[in-house]
């Protein structure tokens, strides 16, 4: 027993109170700097809450990475859910992250399950969409769908859900508008494969995020240090170090994986508190364009590939590579993992994909080539953290 005692005591962090209030899928209790948006919102869903069933609004929540869009959202969904409970209105909030679930039939799978049990296979898209008409019109339930990375799964084809989902209640005489949606995006542009009459509901309710300022960086790391760390472990030169750090992006999740990092370095070294250097080696080992928890989506093919890529052209020093080469270097690094390389249409497949999740840039070579070929480069990111991520996310599968 008494051993026991000491054991917790050693295990226990003198660094963090609790670590997971740093986790880029935490959401804090309050959220500060973003009362504009989530009042926009609350403008534009109130709705739901007040007169359910008799409109369906839409909405576009717009801007550059780690602004908030995802955490807003979410934030704004439970709040939404609560007043509807108050007043025994059965609103649903369904936060789908289209990166995790791919394709349009998991989407739509994600959607349905939420009032009803659907089976994994033996339905088509058509016969699901169906089911969830069927199930919107025998109830008095809302829905309020968020589909976060909006804009990659429109580049890789799910504009047509999109557009089926906006209609899917005009179809049905006296049908109840059931369904509303929110599209969560870095980038607008892919809005416009979206059809014309679509996306003009969208883009009228447009909530924009802009990149945080280092004051707003601030706020925002010391409510964290304040539920995450022990007392006085976080000197307020820290935080601005911090701050200062990320303010060029204006990315509260790179500030926030910062002050994590450096909590992390201090505590490998045993220190009491962070220090500068803790700061500065959190820096040198991270971007902000390199997100592990984006990366550990991928297959295991694809983080194969991509770590291929990294690689080579961090070797090499060039500033693209043919396919040609990505596909050698894929296939020794198969070898060295002890995987049957893929074929080449399916690689292809994958290098299109890594195209659209922004991960690697494509482009048709030009006149100095023989034949066309694709270009393949990594513009965003220095390919050494990118090359340790992957091998860290290779090593935890
Ligand atoms: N106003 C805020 N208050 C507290 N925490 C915030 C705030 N804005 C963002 N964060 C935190 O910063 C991190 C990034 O936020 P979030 O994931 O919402 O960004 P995002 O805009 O969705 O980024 P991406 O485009 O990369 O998905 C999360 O850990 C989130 O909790
Ligand atoms: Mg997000």
């Amino acid at each position: 027993m008494s051993s026991n005692i000491i054991e917790e005591e050693l295990a226990k962090s003198t660094i963090f109170k609790d670590e997971s209030k740093l986790f880029p899928e935490y959401v804090p209790p309050t959220l500060p700097c973003r009362e504009n948006q989530l009042r926009k919102l609350a403008s534009i869903f109130k709705i739901l809450v007040k007169y359910p069933g008799k409109a369906a609004p839409k909405a576009l929540v717009l801007g550059k990475t780690g602004t908030g869009k995802t955490v807003t959202t979410k934030f704004f969904g439970s709040m939404l859910c609560e007043a509807a409970q108050r007043r025994g209105v059965k609103l649903h909030y369904v936060h789908i992250n289209c990166r995790k679930y791919r394709t349009p039939f998991t989407v739509l799978r994600k959607i349905t399950s939420m009032l009803i049990d659907v089976p994994e296979r033996g339905f088509s898209d058509e016969e699901l969409l169906a089911k969830l008409q069927d199930a919107l019109c025998g109830r008095e339930d809302v829905l309020l769908v968020a589909l976060d990375e909006a804009d990659y799964f429109i580049r890789s084809g799910g504009g047509e859900l999109i557009y089926k989902l906006t209609r899917l209640m005009d179809e049905v005489t006296h049908g109840r508008q059931a369904l509303s949606l929110i599209l969560i995006a870095k980038d607008d542009a892919p809005l416009l494969l979206l059809d014309d009459s679509v996306r003009g509901g969208f883009q009228r309710n447009l909530i924009y995020m802009p990149p945080y300022t280092s004051e707003e960086l601030k706020t925002i790391l010391r409510n964290r240090v304040e539920e995450a760390f022990h007392e006085n472990v976080v000197s307020d030169e820290i935080v601005e170090m911090i701050a200062q750090a990320s303010s060029k992006w204006g990315d509260a999740r790179y500030a926030i994986e910062l002050l994590y990092l450096a909590g992390k370095n201090a505590e490998c070294e045993g220190a009491c508190m962070i220090l500068p250097e803790h700061v500065r080696k959190a820096i040198a080992t991270t971007h902000p364009e390199v997100r592990a928890e984006e990366l550990a989506f991928l297959d295991k093919h694809q983080m194969l590939l991509l770590l291929a890529i990294a690689r080579e052209l961090n070797r090499t020093e060039k500033v693209y590579l043919t396919t040609g080469e990505a596909e050698q270097a894929y296939t020794c690094i198969c070898e060295e993992y002890g995987e049957t390389p893929r074929k080449h249409t399916q690689l292809w497949k994958y290098l299109k994909e890594l195209h659209n999740m922004g991960l690697i840039t494509m482009r048709i070579s030009g006149k100095n080539h023989r034949g066309k070929t694709s270009l393949i480069s990594i513009d965003n990111a220095p390919t050494t953290v990118m090359i340790k991520v992957l091998e860290n996310e290779l090593k935890k599968m």
